[in-house]
């Protein structure tokens, strides 16, 4: 089994990769209604989960908690309701997808910043 850091990072180049063909698509048709869809696809999935990454990646011993797989779920989770609800909600459709998707989004964030206070940054010193 692959590491958490693995997943974070492969999640967010999935992200950046859908981000910037949505880009250039929206470019191609001159429609930009769609810019903060892709603008929150790109920022959360690609830098915010890649950051997060990042950081399970100098930091192992966060990466093998419990805790960091939740933080996974619910970050990917929140990627994957927020993106859709907000081209539905910029669409004039409902705005219950990007609520659920915000919230779950900023619950992994409450978990970063636990993880980080309980396990600093970097690799830790005999
Ligand atoms: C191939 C790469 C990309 C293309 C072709 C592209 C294209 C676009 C287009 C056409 C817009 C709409 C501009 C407007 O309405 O004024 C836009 C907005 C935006 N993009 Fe991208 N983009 C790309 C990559 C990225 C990346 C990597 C990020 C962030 C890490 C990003 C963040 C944003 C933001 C913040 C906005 C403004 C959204 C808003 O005003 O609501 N884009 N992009």
């Amino acid at each position: 089994m692959r590491n958490i850091a693995f997943y974070f990072f492969g999640a967010a180049v999935l992200c950046v990769t859908v981000g910037m063909f949505w880009g250039i698509q929206m470019g191609i048709v001159h429609d930009h209604t769609m810019a903060p869809a892709h603008a929150h696809l790109n920022l959360v999935g690609w830098t915010t989960m890649g950051l997060f990454g990042l950081y399970y990646t100098v930091t192992p011993g966060a990466a093998e908690t419990m805790l960091a797989k939740v933080h996974f779920a619910l970050a990917a989770l929140g990627v994957l309701c927020l993106v859709p609800g907000i081209a539905m909600s910029v669409s004039g459709g409902s705005e219950g997808l990007a609520i659920v998707g915000s919230l779950l989004t900023a619950g992994s964030m409450l978990i970063f910043l636990v993880t980080v206070f309980r396990n600093g940054i970097g690799r830790k010193t005999a």
